[in-house]
Formats: C-alpha cells, sequence, structure tokens
C-alpha cells in the first residue's frame, strides 16, 4: 500500500476533525470534555499538521507547534511541569490521532519521525510530548530516549484525564539516536512524501518567532 505524508491545511478542515474525534472518542486514558478543541483551529494552522493518506482517506495525523519560550509553553500546553529542562525554541508533538484499524504499524512513528529530523535541521531545541501513563507510544518514547516526568498541575480544558499525565522531553542531543531507532521501524519503500517537512518546518519556525517578536514590540511600544 503506498502512504502519501502531506501538510494539512484548512481544506482538510473535515477530514482531521473527523480523524480525531473517532480516535479520541477510543482512548482509554482520557476522555473529550470538549469536543469543538479537536477542529481545526488556529493553532493548525499556526503549527504544522502531517498527515499519512492512503488512496481513500486520511490514516493518521499529527501537529507540531512551537514554543518560544517558557510563558509560551505553559500557556500552550496548560499545566506546570518542570519548564526548566526545556532549551527554547521547542517543538510541542501533539493531537495525534490514527484511524482504529490502522493503529500500532507504525504510522504516529513516521510522523514522530519526520518532525524529529526535521527539528534537527531547523535547530529546535527541545522536542516536547503530553502523553497518558498507560497510553500507546508511552514505552516507544522511553525506548527512544524521552525523559518522562508527570505534570505538577494542569487545567486542560480539552481533555479529562483518567490516568497520570506525562510529559516527555528529548533535547537535540537525542534526536539522532531517536532517529536511528524510527528509522529500523519504518519501511521508506511505502511512503510518497509530497512536501519537504525541514522545509515546512522552517517556514513555521521562523513565522511563528516574527510573530513573538512583533507581539514582544507591540508591548514595549504600548508601556511608553
Ligand atoms: C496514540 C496514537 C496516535 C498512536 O498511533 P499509532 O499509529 O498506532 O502509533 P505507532 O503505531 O507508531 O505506535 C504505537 C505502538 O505500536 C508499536 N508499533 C509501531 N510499529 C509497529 C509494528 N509494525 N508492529 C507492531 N507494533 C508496532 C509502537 O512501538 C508503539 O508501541 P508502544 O505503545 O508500546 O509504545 C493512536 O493510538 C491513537 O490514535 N490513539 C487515540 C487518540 C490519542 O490517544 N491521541 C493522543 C492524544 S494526546
Amino acid at each position: 500500500m503506498c502512504l502519501l505524508i502531506q501538510r494539512l491545511s484548512l481544506r482538510d478542515a473535515d477530514s482531521v476533525a473527523r480523524l480525531r474525534r473517532a480516535a479520541y472518542a477510543e482512548a482509554a486514558e482520557f476522555v473529550v470534555a470538549d469536543p469543538a478543541s479537536l477542529g481545526w483551529a488556529r493553532a493548525d494552522t499556526m503549527g504544522l499538521v502531517l498527515g499519512v493518506s492512503t488512496a481513500s482517506e486520511l490514516v493518521s495525523t499529527m501537529r507540531g507547534t512551537i514554543l518560544v519560550d517558557r510563558e509560551d509553553a505553559v500557556h500552550t500546553m496548560e499545566c506546570e511541569f518542570d519548564v526548566d529542562r526545556v532549551s527554547f525554541p521547542a517543538l510541542l508533538l501533539g493531537k495525534g490521532a490514527t484511524v482504529a484499524g490502522c493503529q500500532a504499524r507504525g504510522l504516529h512513528s513516521v510522523l514522530r519521525y519526520l518532525f524529529l529530523d526535521a527539528a534537527a535541521a531547523v535547530g529546535i531545541a527541545t522536542v516536547l510530548g503530553i502523553v497518558y501513563e498507560g497510553a500507546p507510544r508511552t514505552s516507544l518514547m522511553a525506548r527512544l530516549g524521552y525523559d518522562l516526568r508527570p505534570v505538577q498541575r494542569h487545567w486542560y480544558t480539552d481533555l479529562l484525564p483518567l490516568t497520570r499525565t506525562i510529559i516527555g522531553t528529548l533535547d537535540a542531543v537525542g534526536y539522532a539516536t531517536a532517529c536511528d531507532r524510527l528509522r529500523e521501524m519504518i519501511n521508506f519503500d511505502a511512503l510518497h512524501l509530497t512536501i519537504d517537512p525541514r522545509a515546512e518546518l522552517a517556514k513555521t519556525l521562523s513565522t511563528a518567532l516574527r510573530d513573538h517578536s512583533a507581539a514582544a514590540h507591540t508591548f514595549d511600544d504600548a508601556a511608553k
């Protein structure tokens, strides 16, 4: 089967929302508190949403969000954690969803690999993910070298966790080993990339840094 890797956009909003809602509804580790939070949002447009599709449907997706500093990390992730162990700019990987019939075949891992490879190329200092104790991918993240630690406090508006929430962090020094391990799991012959994830992440990063610096200037001007 040939799998197409694409950057998803507003045009794909319906299929992204459908996939996220179906996958999240099946998860044993949380319940969805706000179904609207799974629809296409500004964070999807500002971030980088990748998708894996067969000829007929979107089967897996993941979103990368740039975090520019500590405040941005705590605000975006809606939790308190050891933010001191994060170096910036950082990349939060989230909104992962794979069609029920295609899970545990490495599709999410393909997207993680593309993000990590791109993170290494564009100078992302730390990659982060929020996971739930016992959830699929948690043991894989440990094998990839992520540092996994429980959050101290959270105020999530999208999900209601049923198990402990854990933050996984992987610093730049660990990208190469993680990518090597992921490469061993991936059948590249089955993949057809319609984009260059490194170039897409570079654009996303530069937009986020530009917006952050413009917002800081606006704040400075307002304070004068
Ligand atoms: C979380 C989720 C996106 C993972 O997607 P996936 O495509 O099944 O992920 P992968 O196949 O890459 O990895 C899942 C597991 O299968 C294993 N795996 C990967 N390729 C495999 C293969 N070819 N054969 C067997 N197992 C494989 C991985 O090592 C991983 O193992 P682990 O759970 O022990 O860590 C999916 O389970 C899902 O949609 N869950 C519901 C929604 C959800 O919880 N989203 C995250 C919200 S924060």
